[in-house]
């Protein structure tokens, strides 16, 4: 391979031609969409930090989910907003929680519509952490696992299609999946966050979730952003434990650790492009800065190219039409 006999613009000459041999294709079927809902009726309120994105209320969720459907975006992952906080962040596991009822009015509504759950105890606990605490202000983990399972439990009952555990306890995996089992959901699969970092990226996220730890920060039980080698480990566990889906969390600062995961295990793999990087494009493209159809299209191609099957962006709605305009 060498030039002038190796021209690598020759196959770049026309559309027709780069198309043949593009090796990376974007498609709306890859796209998963985050919704917060809380209770109340005829919410819909924008997230100052995320323009575009909405707190709603259950009673708007039929139209969203139609709206998403219309796209043909095939998933939401929800994230609930309670009318209550407490210690133990019981409205996480309560029957008739913010999520159980979501999960149950999407699927009164549109069955065959796929829905996700983040499963996790910081939008419910008081403090804000994402278990339950020692006297030292310390996560307990094998206590929180317990609440973790009962959460997961509670949105199968509810008819969830799938679970995602991003609280980062040790152990989570195994005992969702083996609660789900024993309560008959051996079907339910669980999407690990399992390469979840202590990010700085996570801020718009906890102004729309209400999820900002009351002191301290993550850093007992998320991952170091230094740390690639660990990511290998904690996805290596959580696929013994039985996940059926791995994830990797921020996404646009860890696309070598998708990479090395996708080599690493051969799994399906989640990059979940979260709110600090959804924030940031909205800011620049809001002053006229970037184009944002081309760099957000360009991003969700790069998580693709790095190896992940799917994604989790805030961005789902605009790709989505902008990948039916250009076909
Ligand atoms: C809950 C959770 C968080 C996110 C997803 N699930 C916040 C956190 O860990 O503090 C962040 C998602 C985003 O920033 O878009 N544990
Ligand atoms: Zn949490």
């Amino acid at each position: 391979m060498q030039f002038p006999n190796y021209r690598p613009r020759r196959l770049r000459r026309s559309e027709t031609l780069r198309a043949m041999v593009r090796e990376t294709t974007l498609d709306i079927t890859d796209l998963i969409y985050p919704l917060f809902v809380e209770f109340g009726e005829n919410v819909r309120r924008e997230v100052s930090s995320m323009p575009g994105v909405f707190n709603i209320s259950l009673d708007q969720l039929p139209a969203e989910i139609d709206e998403l459907r219309s796209l043909g975006i095939p998933a939401v992952i929800l994230f609930g907003i309670p009318d209550h906080k407490d210690e133990a962040g019981s409205g996480a596991y309560a029957e008739d929680g913010i999520v159980q009822q979501a999960i149950r009015t999407i699927k009164k509504h549109d069955p065959d519509f796929y829905v996700i759950t983040d499963v996790c105890m910081c939008e419910y606990t008081s403090h804000g952490h994402c278990g339950a605490l020692d006297e030292s202000g310390c996560v307990m983990n094998d206590v929180t696992l317990e609440l973790l399972a009962q959460t997961a439990v509670s949105h199968a009952e509810a008819g969830v299609d799938m679970v995602a555990p991003s609280d980062m306890m040790d152990g989570r995996v195994a005992a969702i999946r083996s609660a789900l089992d024993a309560e008959g959901f051996d079907q339910v699969p669980i999407m690990a966050y399992s390469a979840k970092y202590a990010s700085a990226y996570y801020g718009p996220f906890r102004e729309a979730a209400d999820s900002t730890p009351a002191f301290g920060d993550r850093k007992q039980y998320q991952m170091d952003p230094a740390n690639g080698e660990e990511a290998l480990r904690e996805v290596a566990l959580d696929i013994d434990e039985g996940a059926d889906i791995v994830m990797v969390k921020p996404a646009l600062a860890y696309m070598d650790v998708i990479r090395r995961v996708k080599d690493e295990f051969g799994y399906p793999t989640a990059a979940y492009n979260v709110s600090g990087e959804y924030a940031m494009v909205k800011a620049a493209a809001g002053n006229g800065w970037i184009d944002e159809k081309r760099v957000v299209l360009e991003t969700l191609t790069g998580f693709k190219r790095a190896g992940a099957d799917m994604i989790i962006t805030y961005h789902a709605k605009d790709a989505a039409r902008w990948l039916k305009e250009g076909m």
